[in-house]
């Protein structure tokens, strides 16, 4: 099978940062469906591992976001036939979805919404699976509609992960939601996916926040260098509040400021469920399967911002080019192999 990969990490401007390789198709077995890739998307985790030096120069094939068909399923699937299409992220610590086939466990896939194609239903699961946790696992928001009218403020949102969240704190637990977004077609499409307000990051912030009338926040979601913000977050997080970080610290941070407001921290990590397959692995079916009925009943638009065509090493490398400069807006996909 055709399959993008590479032997050793090289900037993304070397032509040979990815190549065009053959190698044997898996086969399922166990809970293991092999799917056919029909389209990926880039993330920038995809980024941040290709730059990571390879053991003994083995080959490497990144790649956690895919749409596509079940071609076999292995003897211990109870959820997936041959012929269903499906989307899924995928596990970290597994081969990824840049290849022509793929094996993926049956608890974190789901059958993708019908109403769009498999390039519009690549861009989602990663970033769907990370929203989702972030908001109702992590912060604890309501799913039934108890928190609605509750602020949250997003930092970093027009990307891909906060393209999703936007519109999950909307549609499903109808918070009031301030992002931030430093561009005009940023901040258009944080409004455009149903932001509230949109102030700028690299402006002071709690200054934004008291001029818009929410001098305070009850959640605080961070799609960014957290580290950057950690003193504003404090200041501006209510009394019994909540933070999340779905990015990692850069600095030492102090914790103590969130003492007297007995704030709570948490971070979210999407692959945690997969990589330690943790009892309830199987939620990230049910959540992926959610989105996807919202998608299919309109409630839910698309993240999708670019789709190149078609999926080979040039291309990925020109994509993750794009988003290794940190300013993408929505998602980008590549679909259709040559
Ligand atoms: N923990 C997890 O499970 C998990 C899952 C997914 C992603 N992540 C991480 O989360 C981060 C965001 O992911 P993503 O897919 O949303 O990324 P992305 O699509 O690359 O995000 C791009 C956006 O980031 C904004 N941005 C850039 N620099 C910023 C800064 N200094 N302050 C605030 N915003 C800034 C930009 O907004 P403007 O153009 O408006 O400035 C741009 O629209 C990445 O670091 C990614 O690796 C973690």
């Amino acid at each position: 099978m055709k399959a993008i990969g590479s032997y050793k990490a090289l900037p993304v401007n070397e032509a040979d940062a990815f190549l065009d390789v053959v190698v044997d198709k898996p086969q399922a077995t166990g809970r293991d469906i092999l799917v056919e890739v029909k389209a990926i998307s880039v993330n920038p985790v995809d980024t941040k591992i290709r730059k990571r030096p390879h053991p003994d120069e083995t080959l490497r094939i990144l790649g956690w976001d895919a749409a596509g068909t079940v071609k076999e399923v292995g003897e211990g699937v109870t959820m997936f036939n041959v012929g269903d299409d499906v989307y899924y992220a995928g596990c970290i610590t597994k081969s990824g979805s840049n290849a022509e086939y793929q094996l993926v466990d049956e608890r974190i896939a789901a059958l993708k919404p019908t109403s769009i194609s498999f390039g519009q239903s690549a861009a989602l699961p990663l970033t769907t699976i990370t929203a989702w946790e972030a908001l109702f696992d992590r912060l604890g928001i309501s799913t039934n509609g108890t928190d609605a009218g509750k602020t949250i403020l997003m930092i970093g949102a027009a990307g891909g992960v906060g393209s999703i969240a936007i519109q999950l704190a909307s549609r499903i637990a109808k918070l009031n939601i301030i992002t931030t977004a430093s561009r005009k077609e940023s901040r258009d499409w944080c409004l455009s996916r149903g932001a509230d307000n949109v102030i700028n990051h690299y402006e002071n912030i709690s200054d934004q926040l008291e001029t818009i009338g929410h001098p305070q926040v009850d959640y605080v979601l961070c799609l960014t260098n957290i580290s950057g913000y950690w003193k504003t977050i404090t200041d501006v997080i209510k009394p019994q509040g909540k933070i999340c970080t779905i990015v990692d610290f850069f600095e030492d941070a102090n914790f103590d400021l969130l003492k007297l407001k007995s704030a709570s921290f948490s971070f979210e990590f999407m692959f945690t469920r997969s990589m330690h397959q943790t009892e309830d692995m199987s939620e990230i079916n049910f959540l992926l399967s959610e989105a996807a009925a919202m998608i299919d009943n309109g409630e839910l638009i698309t993240t999708v911002n670019k789709i190149v065509s078609p999926i080979n090493a040039d291309n990925l490398r020109k994509v993750h080019a794009a988003i290794e400069e940190g300013q993408a807006i929505g998602k980008y996909v590549l679909e259709g192999w040559a």
